[in-house]
């Protein structure tokens, strides 16, 4: 839709950004914290870009205050950040850490005395490794009760002052990447595993948001999804239709299981037929029905394109483009449900990523449609290879990216959509899971690449003084 005049941002709009605990806070032994899995996964030869890992990462364990204060700097309203479960429990249940409680209570605090509202996620993917030594983590049921008591000790200590919590960031993803794609830990491809993963963590989503309601019934709460819309590449009614069928398997079958505590049928018809449907036990659909959360959190990089693909057509790559040569990703599709294919109307990044804001409006819209749920942009931004020159980086093309984004956003508050916030990914420069540190994203770049024995010194870049106006003009100016 075009609106003569659009709508302006809400006042109380939470312009932030966003980190994950693996990517930034290195110290990975210290004060008692136990290992995740990513901590032993990214010693395994081959598995991550030039064997880059979060041991060090941009050591913001030691220097959140300096992090805080150029949060400041910049206006930032809110800031997400992820708790590390292992930091907590070092092996994942029984005795509490109190040093990895204090760390975060000392985090919390230096954000609040600049007024930035911290959003806290409880679970971005590394899950202790003792949890995974003793029971399979995410394959057992075992982990819906650790997982939930994890998060009401959370709750408990931190809720007097965080009001907004994401319950699983991006399960679509660790699933996926995990038990599908064998890219993440633990290394697995196996859909029938994959999907039985699947319903366990939608169960302990369930069981954690329930929870919070009860704890913090003032607060707030709700996933972390990785949406990407999709497109067919035509209008031949049966691309139509391999678009319709990717959004069903790929969105809605985790969208409509937060929202509404069930699966799409089309899917689940899908997974019996294949024999890789998830056991449903006594109790399950209760507990899904009753563990909704008050709003969509949507991580945002970009739309897929797609087409028919016949039964015997192309099936899923676990090859990715880690390198950020642009070209080198592989063709992916699922067969007999749809194919991936390149839409001419949108650029790439160098990770062959799509530059889509437009998708971002419409995404918006989807979710709105068919949940009416608010929903918090709790990420979206631009990996990119940074220069510093001169001691500066001009990071345009990300700036560019950004207020297109932003643009998008707004345009979809003009059709109506309840919109709480919009983190950016990411803060200060970090590491990118399989791709190390040379995929950079932040505002802030840290002087640091391959080596661990790096100065680590934070310079602002240009992106970082235009998302300073853009939260002081509440997104007039762009
Ligand atoms: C999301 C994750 O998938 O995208 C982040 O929640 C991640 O942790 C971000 O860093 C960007 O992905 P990547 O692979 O480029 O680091």
């Amino acid at each position: 839709m075009e609106h003569k005049k659009r709508t302006s941002f809400p006042k109380d709009f939470l312009w932030g950004s966003a980190s994950a605990a693996y990517q930034i806070e290195g110290a990975w032994d210290a004060d008692g914290k136990g290992p995740s899995v990513w901590d032993e996964y990214v010693r395994i030869p081959g598995t991550t870009y030039k064997g880059t890992n979060g041991d060090v990462a941009v050591d913001h364990y030691h220097r959140y205050k300096e992090d805080v204060k150029l949060m400041a700097d910049a206006g930032l309203k809110a800031y997400r950040f992820s708790i590390a479960w292992s930091r907590i429990f070092p092996k994942g249940k029984g005795e509490v850490n109190e040093a990895g409680l204090k760390f975060y209570d000392d985090l919390i605090d230096e954000l609040l005395k600049y007024d930035i509202e911290p959003l806290v996620t409880i679970y971005h993917w590394d899950i202790p490794q003792a949890l995974f030594d003793e029971y399979g983590g995410w394959e057992s049921r075992e982990v819906i009760q650790d997982f939930t008591n994890y998060a009401v000790t959370l709750f408990k200590r931190y809720g007097d002052r965080v009001k907004y919590w994401v319950s699983l960031n991006e399960q679509n993803i660790f699933v996926g990447m995990g038990y599908g794609q064998a890219l993440h830990p633990p290394k697995v491809s196996d859909p029938k595993r994959m999907y039985a993963v699947n319903h366990i963590a939608n169960l302990a989503n369930a069981s954690v948001i329930k929870a919070f309601h009860a704890v913090c019934p003032d607060g707030k709460i709700g996933p972390s999804f990785a949406y990407t819309p999709h497109y067919p590449i035509d209008t031949d009614p049966k691309n139509v239709q391999a678009a319709d069928d990717a959004e069903e398997l790929n969105s809605y079958f985790w969208m409509d299981v937060y929202a509404y505590g069930r699966y799409p049928s089309a899917v689940w018809k899908y997974l019996e037929e294949q024999n890789i449907a998830p056991t449903i036990e006594d109790g399950d659909m209760e507990l899904l029905r009753a563990g909704t959360p008050d709003f969509m959190g949507v991580n945002y990089y970009q739309s897929a394109t797609v087409a028919y693909n016949p039964l015997d057509g192309v099936g899923m790559s676990n090859e990715m483009n880690t390198t950020g040569k642009k070209g080198t990703s592989k063709e992916t599709g699922v067969p007999g449900v749809y194919k991936k294919v390149v839409n001419p109307f949108v650029k790439t990044t160098n990770w062959d990523w799509t530059i889509d804001p437009k998708g971002l409006q419409i995404a918006l819209r989807r979710i709105n449609s068919r949940y009416q749920l608010p929903i918090l942009i709790t990420e979206n931004g631009l990996g990119e290879f940074d220069k510093l020159e001169d001691g500066q980086i001009h990071d345009d093309y990300r700036i560019d990216y950004l207020a297109s984004h932003v643009t998008a956003i707004r345009d979809a508050i003009s059709d109506g959509v309840t919109m709480l916030g919009y983190c950016t990914w990411s803060f200060t420069d970090l590491l990118s899971w399989l791709n190390g540190y040379q995929k950079r994203y932040g505002f802030v770049y840290v002087d640091r690449d391959v080596s661990d024995d790096a100065p680590m010194t934070r310079i602002p870049k240009k992106s970082f003084y235009w998302y300073k106006k853009v939260i002081e003009t509440n997104g007039e100016e762009l």
